[in-house]
């Protein structure tokens, strides 16, 4: 059983191939065009997918090695993301899925990022925690089966991929800036400066605090204490700051939205008494955050999953693999199923 899938709830256009829950092709075409704008331009992203998915379709396909007649059916990003993103791909798919005669399938792109771990042969056993980390999203959900899952806790402002590209924003460096973080940290000192961990009740998690310590530190050219408004360093104090200790800024902050985010994956595992975890989602690519993450398995005697470097930021292969499970169960979409820009 064949599955056409297409993500475009942002600003990657993908097409992916599946045949039996394997991954033949995934293909994704990133928009670079956001770049000089300092973040996503909706209107942008949404030319930008209708310039790309037609080519994109057409090299995921001959990638595979299956014609589109043996297609069983299409695939495609329901929501959340952009809505004039995710009504491309949508509209994409419902055409295709009419003019081919075959299933349409509507998917949860937060869904499809934790099932990303069920890409690999190497699968996590149920109920496994995944936490979800992206641009939007910051989740611990439990998943009880391919279809079933149950969020645990969430952020209650901004995202860590947020938290990530906010503070680079601070740092002067280009959008997207999380892996521009994590390169930089690489060769940095984690515990030369000290961001605060703010105190959440339960699973849940707050950026917020965060990004406007990192205001401050910068403010003062790390000279005051992190999260008081002392004094303002010049704009030129500031920036020689930035560039004699980029290397060690990136590493405190990165450090910081890692233990952040694994003490509360951790407390989960324990209170639930759950040894599967998983990560998934943009910021899942973060060397750090993968690195920490399997020391803590290794550590605690849990078993840890991390999607393949591909199917961590957005792509169609977590669509595709999504879609077979919702194939699995009959799960089809009619063709008045709407785009929606939230949702899970
Ligand atoms: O899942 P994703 O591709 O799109 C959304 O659904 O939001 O996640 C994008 C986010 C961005 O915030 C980006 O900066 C972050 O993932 N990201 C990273 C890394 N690669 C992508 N953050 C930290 N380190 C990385 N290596
Ligand atoms: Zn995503």
């Amino acid at each position: 059983m064949n599955i056409l899938a297409i993500e475009s709830s942002c600003d990657e256009t993908s097409a992916a191939v599946c045949s039996n829950g394997a991954i033949l092709s995934n293909r994704i075409a990133t928009q670079a065009v956001h770049a000089a704008h300092g973040g996503v331009v909706p209107e942008l992203a949404s030319r930008a997918h209708m310039q790309n998915i037609v080519p994109v379709v057409d090299v995921a396909l001959k990638e595979s090695g299956l014609p589109l007649t043996d297609i069983d059916a299409i695939a495609f990003t329901q929501a959340p993301g952009l809505i004039g993103s995710l009504l491309v791909g949508g509209q994409f798919a419902k055409s295709l899925s009419v003019a081919m005669d075959k299933p349409l399938i509507a998917v949860n792109h937060m869904q499809a990022h934790v099932l990303a771990n069920l890409i690999p042969d190497q699968k996590p056993s149920f109920p496994f925690l995944c936490l979800t980390v992206s641009g939007g999203h910051t989740q611990i959900v439990k998943c009880l089966a391919p279809t079933r899952m149950e969020i645990v806790g969430e952020t209650i402002d901004d995202a860590a991929g947020e938290a990530f590209d906010k503070a680079a924003k601070l740092l002067g460096l280009p959008y997207p800036g999380g892996p521009l973080i994590d390169k930089y940290a690489k060769d940095g000192d984690p515990n030369r400066f000290r961001f605060p961990e703010p105190k959440i009740p339960g699973y849940n998690f707050s950026f917020s605090g965060l990004k406007t310590a990192i205001l401050y530190f910068l403010r003062n050219a790390g000279t005051a204490q992190v999260y008081k408004e002392e004094f303002a360093a010049t704009e030129e104090a500031r920036k020689k700051f930035i560039d004699e200790n980029l290397a060690d800024i990136c590493a405190s902050i990165q450090s910081r939205i890692i233990t952040i985010l694994l003490n509360k994956l951790s407390k989960a595992a324990r209170d639930l008494g759950i040894k599967d975890l998983c990560i998934a989602g943009g910021v899942s690519a973060n060397s750090g955050l993968r690195k920490a993450f399997k020391e803590m398995g290794i550590e605690k005697g849990w078993n840890t999953f991390i999607p393949d470097f591909q199917y961590c930021t957005d792509n169609a292969g977590m669509i595709a693999i999504t879609g077979y499970y919702k194939y699995l169960e009959k799960d089809f979409a009619t063709l008045d199923v709407p785009s929606m820009a939230r949702g899970f």
